[in-house]
């Protein structure tokens, strides 16, 4: 049976950096409160013209450079997202149209901020049962897009940001060793945003009440965010008969300081081994994983071999956790520039609508 291997990584974060200071200006709340309360400071939030593909397709040719892999290559590519760009198509399906990947198929999958978790554990599935080879795991928010930048309860928590793993089929031990899902849908109404779905489509009721935006019962996601992370990663360990003395990184979703460390507590773990960069970035959601593992391997604190325990919660309720071997990207003769297959895909795109229009030209004819 092939494991899988995380090869290559990528993450992008919008330009525009909204501090606390200017979030002050707009609503009653201050830098120190946000600070004490969550741990942030400041978030990056997209421009009007960039979408989750946009991001997301920065995040992925820089994970396929990384994995030396050309996206022609790709056999499956999931998005994660919950703010994805229309409720059809799926952003996977724009995604895999600009990077040019030719041969994968695309589909989008909405975990809430446990997303990236449940995405990367159905890729390493599919390579582990020999299906496929090559998968484009991305993690692309724009939450900023739903929030109501007049309710403190939220506005003061979300970033906008993706990030990608490549995941590659090898004989050799390691990469996904195992992962835990979970959902509590009786937690449901704990982090909703209600508007524009098939129960409450868009009307001007349903903009006058504000359905459209992300709403949260704060408290209620806290105690359950600090319950459910620890036990996650104890379970995700026992499953491979492994405890925490055997883990090098907890990268936790980055959600709230406080949660973190109270899940550090639990397991016994000096925070020390923890990847946190909520401070920078907020809560980017299903990309905060990824857009912290890529930091951490940036700063070279991760090492090919070590155990690192990727855990997450969120609306759903949702959670999980996922033990993994860290690797790096494969030994290969080849310099793949996955950039220059943005230009190809333009080009494909151009063509394949020209030979659509004219088969439609055609067959009103026939008719
Ligand atoms: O990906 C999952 C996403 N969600 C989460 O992870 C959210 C989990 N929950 C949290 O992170 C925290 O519950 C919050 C950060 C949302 C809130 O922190 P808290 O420590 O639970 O604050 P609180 O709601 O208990 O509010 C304490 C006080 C209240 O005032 P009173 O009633 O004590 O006078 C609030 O009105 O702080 C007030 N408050 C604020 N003050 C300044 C609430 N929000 C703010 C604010 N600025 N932004």
């Amino acid at each position: 049976m092939p494991f899988a291997h995380i090869t290559g990584w990528g993450m992008y974060v919008p330009e525009p950096v909204l501090t606390n200071d200017d979030i002050a200006k707009l609503i009653d709340t201050n830098d120190e409160w946000i600070r004490d309360h969550t741990g942030i400071r400041e978030r990056h939030i997209a421009r009007e013209n960039e979408f989750p593909s946009t991001l997301a397709v920065e995040a992925s040719l820089k994970a396929l450079e990384m994995a030396n892999l050309a996206p022609t290559e790709l056999d499956l590519i999931i998005c994660s997202t919950s703010s994805p760009e229309f409720i059809f198509p799926a952003t996977a399906c724009i995604i895999q149209d600009q990077i040019g990947a030719t041969k994968a198929g695309a589909f989008d999958l909405l975990a809430a901020c446990s997303g990236f978790i449940f995405a990367t554990n159905m890729a390493a599935q599919a390579i582990r049962s020999g299906s496929i080879k090559n998968a484009l795991v991305i993690g692309s928010e724009t939450l900023s897009r739903f929030v109501d930048w007049k309710d403190r309860n939220t506005c003061i928590l979300f970033g906008d940001g993706a990030g990608a793993f490549v995941l590659q089929a090898s004989d050799k031990p390691g990469g996904v060793l195992s992962a835990v899902m979970h959902s509590d849908g009786s937690g449901a109404d704990s982090l909703t945003l209600l508007g524009g779905g098939s129960r409450h489509p868009a009307t001007e009721l349903t903009l006058h009440e504000g359905k459209h935006f992300v709403q949260m019962d704060g408290k209620a996601v806290f105690r359950f965010a600090t319950r459910v992370m620890g036990r996650a990663v104890i379970e995700a360990l026992e499953a491979i008969g492994m405890t925490t003395n055997d883990v090098q990184w907890i990268i936790p979703h980055q959600a709230n300081f406080r949660i973190i460390e109270t899940a550090a507590k639990y397991l016994k773990m000096p925070l020390d081994k923890f990847v946190i960069n909520v401070e920078h970035y907020g809560n980017t959601s299903t990309a905060s994983i990824p857009i912290a593992t890529v930091e951490a391997a940036q700063k070279g604190q991760l090492k090919a071999g070590d155990k690192v325990v990727f855990v997450g919660f969120g609306a759903g309720l949702t959670w999980g956790a996922m033990v993994v071997e860290w690797t790096g990207p494969m030994p290969t003769k080849k310099h793949v520039r996955p950039e220059q297959y943005r230009l190809f895909a333009r080009l494909r795109r151009f063509v394949r609508r020209a030979i659509r229009y004219i088969e439609s030209f055609y067959s009103r004819k026939e008719v």
